[in-house]
Order: structure tokens, then C-alpha cells, then sequence
């Protein structure tokens, strides 16, 4: 298999692998753990030095991070400073008006949960997982540079900012020379919000960009061409795919993505992985993965990631 590459993270000197791993579901306390322990070293085995978290993963919230930081520390106590873990805090956390949205209180409290669920003393990039309208923007920045200064990150990130929202953030950020490297965002060929203008403003800050969901939560593989399997997100009670998503006219589009993806002799996971890194400004396409076997499919993509404008255009045919 060819190695892991890796790309600057926007203007930072941070590195990150072309493909991460998210551990947003089949990680919980709900999954088996030998599962995910092994689907943790096989990545780092090949290369993929970033594991991605937030408070809530599980079910049950929280239990993602716990069972990352066993596997830490049971596996891998050796190589900490190998690898480059995100957490996250902006969804519902705990009861009350201090576990949930940007607050200072909450940010700052959820980081130190998530550290002490993992074991950790600093994670690699702290995020404010999604805007939140009812908090001022600055008041959100002053807490991701508080984490900073207080050394509990080295990075910190924004998730699912707008455009216009990334610009404010960034405005203080530059004006606080925090190190806020990173934009996580949706994309991938079912979802392509982000080329109308947040690209841009990425490029224009510097920013780097993990894009999250690039295969459409399993969508663009090869697994609901003819059914719904019931070992897959769509059909467990905890996955965030809702069935609905499943259209007819959903079927035949990634029937047709299929074909070109065989035609260039890969799987259509593969297909879609680089056809989100084809993009210049996005540093890395941040995977999620139930078994070994579909995390060493996707790797497979970096032996094959070039895509020529012709096949660019019969993608864009089969979207519209
Ligand atoms: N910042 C945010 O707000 C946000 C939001 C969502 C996600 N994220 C991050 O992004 C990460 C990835 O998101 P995601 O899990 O939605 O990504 P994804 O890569 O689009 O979907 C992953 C799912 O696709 C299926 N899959 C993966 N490889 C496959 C293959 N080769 N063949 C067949 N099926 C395959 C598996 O589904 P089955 O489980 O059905 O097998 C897997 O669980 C998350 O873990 C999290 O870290 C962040």
C-alpha cells in the first residue's frame, strides 16, 4: 500500500495526513470495544496520525472519548507525540444552561471533562463544534484562547462556521495571535455548500480544512446500492442517517458514480475520497469507519487519487 502523505494545515507549520479518522460513531460504549480498539491501530498503523473526537461522541456522549484514551493508553502510551487528537465542545453536553453552545463556562468545563475522560493532559486541537447565535462570537474566541494559554491545547479549531461567521472569529483570533488553525466542515459530492464562499475565506485566513462525512455517512459506497443492510448506519438506532436519505433518485446517482469509480478500478469510497482531496485547500478528508476492512479500502485511495478533467466533468454530470 503507498504511504500516508501529508499536508501543511493552511499557513500553520502542523502537518496532517490526507486521510484522519472520526470516531463519531462505532466507538461508544454501545459498540464493542475490541472493534474499535483494532480499527484505532490498524490506521495509525498506515499513517493516519489524527483521531478526531468531541464530548458528545458515543453513545453514550462522552464514551468515545473514554474509550479512546483505554486504547491510548493500553496500546499506544508510547506515541502521544506522534499523533495529533481533536476534541470538540457545542452540542448538548449536560443538563442546565452551562452544557451546551459557546459559552466561556461551557467551553472551558467540557474541555477539562474531555481531558480527564481520556487521560490526557492536552489534546492537539481543541474546536467549537458549531456556531452558536446566542453567545457573541468573541466571547467563544476568548475561551478557545484561554485553553491555549492554559495549555490544554495546542490548536484550536472552528466547526461549521459560516463564512461570514469564520471571518468575525478569525478578525479576533488574529488580533489575540491565537494559533486557530483549522475549519471542520461538511463536504462531500452529495454536499458541496462549502465551494461557494467558505473555501475562499478559508484561503484568505489561512485556515486549513478537515472535511467531515466525505463519503455522505456511507452513502457514497457501495453498501445501500441494493438494500439497507442491517449491520449499517442507516439502519441501527443510534447512527445519524436517517433512512429517508435513502431515494430512489439518491440509488440511481450512486449507481452512476459507481460505474465511473469501476471504470478507474477503485471503490466508490475510494472514488469519493478523492475526489473531496482534490481540492487544493482541503488538508484532509476525515473518514469515519465500522471495520478494519472499510478503513483499508479508503486507504487504498492514495495509490489512486488522480482525477482527470474529463471524469471531473462526468461527476459533475451525474450531480446535477
Ligand atoms: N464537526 C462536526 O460537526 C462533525 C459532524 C459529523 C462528523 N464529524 C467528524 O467526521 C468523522 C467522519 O464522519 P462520518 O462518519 O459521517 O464519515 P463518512 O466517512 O462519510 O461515513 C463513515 C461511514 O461510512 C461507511 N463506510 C466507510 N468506509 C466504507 C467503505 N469503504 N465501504 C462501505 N462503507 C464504508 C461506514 O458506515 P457503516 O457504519 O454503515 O458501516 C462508516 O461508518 C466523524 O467521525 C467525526 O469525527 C464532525
Amino acid at each position: 500500500m503507498k504511504k500516508m502523505t501529508f499536508q501543511f494545515c493552511g499557513k500553520s507549520g502542523l502537518q496532517l495526513p490526507s486521510i484522519s479518522l472520526g470516531l463519531w460513531h462505532n466507538f461508544g460504549s454501545v459498540d464493542v470495544y475490541e472493534n474499535s480498539r483494532k480499527m484505532i491501530l490498524y490506521a495509525f498503523d498506515r499513517g493516519i496520525t489524527h483521531f478526531d473526537l468531541a464530548n458528545n461522541y458515543g453513545p453514550e456522549s462522552g464514551s468515545a472519548e473514554e474509550t479512546f484514551g483505554r486504547v491510548l493508553h493500553n496500546d499506544l502510551a508510547g506515541y502521544r507525540d506522534q499523533m495529533i487528537i481533536s476534541t470538540k465542545a457545542g452540542y448538548y453536553m449536560w443538563p442546565g444552561p452551562y452544557g451546551d453552545g459557546g459559552s466561556r463556562k461551557y467551553l472551558l468545563a467540557s474541555l477539562d471533562q474531555s481531558l480527564q475522560r481520556m487521560n490526557l493532559n492536552y489534546v492537539d486541537i481543541f474546536y467549537h463544534h458549531r456556531p452558536d447565535p446566542d453567545t457573541p462570537i468573541e466571547e467563544s474566541m476568548l475561551a478557545l484562547d484561554q485553553a491555549v494559554k492554559q495549555g490544554k491545547t495546542l490548536y484550536v479549531g472552528l466547526s461549521s462556521y459560516t463564512s461570514e461567521q469564520t471571518k468575525q472569529a478569525m478578525r479576533i483570533m488574529q488580533e489575540l495571535r491565537t494559533p486557530c488553525i483549522i475549519h471542520q466542515v461538511k463536504y462531500n459530492m452529495f454536499d458541496r455548500d462549502i465551494e461557494r464562499d467558505l473555501l475562499n475565506t478559508l484561503k484568505e485566513f489561512g485556515l486549513g480544512c478537515i472535511v467531515f462525512s466525505p463519503l455522505a455517512q456511507g452513502l457514497l459506497t457501495e453498501k445501500y446500492l441494493t438494500d439497507i443492510p442491517p449491520d449499517s448506519r442507516a439502519a441501527k438506532p443510534t447512527g445519524f442517517l436517517n433512512k429517508d436519505a435513502i431515494t430512489d433518485q439518491r440509488i440511481s446517482q450512486i449507481k452512476e458514480l459507481n460505474s465511473i469509480a469501476q471504470s478507474r478500478n477503485q471503490s466508490l469510497a475510494q472514488l469519493a475520497v478523492a475526489w473531496v482531496l482534490r481540492h487544493k485547500s482541503v488538508t484532509s478528508a476525515l473518514i469515519g469507519a465500522s471495520s478494519v476492512e472499510q478503513i483499508d479500502d479508503n486507504l487504498k485511495v492514495l495509490e489512486n487519487s488522480e482525477l482527470s478533467a474529463e471524469e471531473l466533468k462526468q461527476i459533475d454530470n451525474v450531480l446535477q
